[in-house]
C-alpha cells in the first residue's frame, strides 16, 4: 500500500525517520542522523518564484559518490535529437500496437523512440514506446528531461528517490528530470508511451473563462511519501545524456533519500477524475479544452507540448457534426489510445497504437465516421470506454527510422480518407 500527498506542485515535507528532516533550513551545519542534504534544481536558480521548482534531499550517502559513466548500447531503439534518420515526413502515419518482446527486457531495455523533435535538452519533446517483460534491477534517470508515462496495458510500480507511485492503465506518472527511479511491474508485462519533454516542466493550464475549478483539479495530483532502500551491494545506475545511455555501477541502492521537502517530485494523476468541460449549445470547442498539463515554450498560448485526452464525455450540441472536424493545424499531432476507440476513426486506430498528423497536413474524421456523423440522430449521446491522448507539440514531430520502417506502420492509412463523395452546388 503506497501513501501518497495530494496537490499539483505543492511544497511538500516528508521524512521516512521521524527527525530526520532539518527544521528550519534547508543546509545545517550537521543534517540529523548524519544524512547528507542535496539540492536537486528542475529550473534554474533564478526562475521567477511561480515557476521555480527544487527539492532538497536527505540522503544515506552523497549522490555525487559514484565511479564515471561509461557509453551504453543498452536500448538499440532509444533515439534522441538530432531526429534526421530520415527526412521529417508531411505524411499522415499510424502504427499498430508495440508486440510484446518474447525475451526478458525491462522499461529501458525496451524503450522505442517514434518520434522527436527539438535540441533534446532544452526544447522539444521525444516521443517513446515502452514494452516492458521484467521488473528493472537497476535504476535510471533522464538528463535530457521529464517523462510523463502512459500506461496503456500492466500496472507499474516506480520506486524512486523520492517515494514509490503505482500507476495502471487511466492512470499517468510524471517523473522530474533528473530523479532516479526503477520500474517494477506489477501484474504481468507492461506496455505504454511516454513524452520525453525537454522544454519547461509541464504545469496545469491556465483556467481563463473557465474559473477557479475544472479540467484536472490540483488536488488529484498523489505525490509519494519518503521511503527509502539501506542496501549495500553493487547496482546499476543508468543515465540517458545528450540522447545517448551512460551507465556505471555504485555500491548501494540510489534509493537512499530518508527524507526530503520541496516542490519537484515525481506525481500520478488518475485520467477518469479529469472535470470534462464542452459544449451544451452548437460547435465543440477547440481540442484545447481537454488539456491536462501544459508545458509553455518561450511564445505565449504555443505550448512545447500540450498533453490532451478524450475522456468518456457526454455529446449533446445541436446542429454540429459532433466528432473532431478536419483541419490542418500549425502544431504538430501524436495521438495514442489508451482504451476503446476515438469518436474520428471508425477503424484502424487501435488501444497501443498511435498516428502522427505534422505541422499543417490536413486530417480529421475517416469517411466511416464521417458519413455516421452527418446521418445520425442528435439525441444526447455518451461516449463510453474510451481514453485517447495527443501530445501535440509546436515543433515538426520528426519520426526515427524505426518508425517509417517498422512492419508496425500501417501503409494504407491514406486510404480512410478515400472515397469522399464530392459536394454538389445547386444547378451544377
Ligand atoms: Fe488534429
Amino acid at each position: 500500500m503506497t501513501t501518497y500527498q495530494t496537490g499539483f506542485l505543492n511544497h511538500f515535507a516528508t521524512e521516512a525517520v521521524l527527525g530526520a528532516l532539518p527544521v528550519g533550513r534547508n543546509s545545517p551545519q550537521c543534517v540529523p542522523f548524519g544524512l547528507y542534504a542535496e539540492q536537486l534544481s528542475g529550473t534554474a536558480f533564478t526562475a521567477p518564484r511561480a515557476e521555480n521548482r527544487r527539492s532538497w534531499l536527505y540522503r544515506l550517502r552523497p549522490s555525487a559518490a559514484h565511479p564515471p559513466f561509461t557509453c551504453y548500447a543498452g536500448a538499440p531503439h532509444l533515439r534522441g535529437a538530432p531526429f534526421n534518420e530520415v527526412p521529417p515526413s508531411p505524411n499522415r502515419l499510424r502504427w499498430d500496437p508495440l508486440p510484446l518482446p518474447d525475451q526478458e527486457v525491462d522499461f529501458v531495455a525496451g524503450l522505442v523512440t517514434q518520434a522527436g523533435n527539438g535540441d533534446g535538452a532544452a526544447s522539444g519533446i521525444s516521443v517513446h514506446f515502452y514494452a516492458a517483460t521484467v521488473s528493472m534491477m537497476r535504476a535510471f534517470f533522464d538528463a535530457d528531461g521529464e517523462l510523463l508515462i502512459v500506461p496503456q496495458q500492466g500496472a507499474l510500480r516506480i520506486v524512486s528517490e523520492m517515494g514509490v507511485i503505482e500507476a495502471a492503465p487511466l492512470q499517468i506518472a510524471l517523473i522530474p528530470r533528473g530523479v532516479r527511479f526503477r520500474i517494477e511491474l506489477i501484474e504481468g508485462p507492461a506496455r505504454g508511451y511516454v513524452c520525453e519533454n525537454h522544454g519547461s516542466p509541464f504545469r496545469l493550464p491556465d483556467l481563463g473563462p473557465i474559473g477557479a475549478n475544472g479540467l484536472a483539479n490540483p488536488r488529484d495530483f498523489e505525490t509519494p511519501v519518503a521511503a527509502y532502500e539501506d542496501v549495500d551491494g553493487a547496482y546499476e545506475l543508468v543515465q540517458k545524456f545528450q540522447g545517448r545511455l551512460w551507465t556505471t555501477t555504485l555500491d548501494h541502492s540510489p534509493f537512499d533519500v530518508v527524507a526530503w521537502h520541496g516542490n519537484l517530485a515525481p506525481c500520478r494523476y488518475d485520467l477518469t477524475r479529469f472535470n470534462t468541460i464542452n459544449t451544451v449549445s452548437f460547435d465543440h470547442p477547440d481540442p484545447s479544452i481537454f488539456t491536462v498539463l501544459t508545458s509553455p515554450s518561450e511564445r505565449a498560448g504555443t505550448a512545447n507540448c500540450d498533453f490532451v485526452i478524450f475522456p468518456p464525455r457526454w455529446m449533446v450540441a445541436e446542429d454540429t457534426f459532433r466528432p473532431p472536424w478536419f483541419h490542418r493545424n500549425v502544431m504538430s499531432e501524436y495521438m495514442g489510445l489508451i482504451v476503446g476507440a476515438y469518436d474520428a476513426k471508425e477503424g484502424g486506430f487501435v488501444p497501443g497504437g498511435a498516428s502522427l498528423h505534422n505541422q499543417m497536413n490536413g486530417h480529421g474524421p475517416d469517411r466511416a465516421s464521417y458519413d455516421k456523423a452527418v446521418s445520425a440522430p442528435l439525441a444526447p449521446h455518451r461516449i463510453e470506454g474510451t481514453m485517447a491522448f495527443m501530445f501535440e507539440s509546436a515543433h515538426v514531430l520528426a519520426p526515427t527510422r524505426w518508425a517509417v520502417e517498422s512492419p508496425t506502420m500501417q501503409l494504407d492509412y491514406d486510404e480512410c480518407w478515400s472515397g469522399f463523395a464530392k459536394a454538389e452546388l445547386p444547378g451544377a
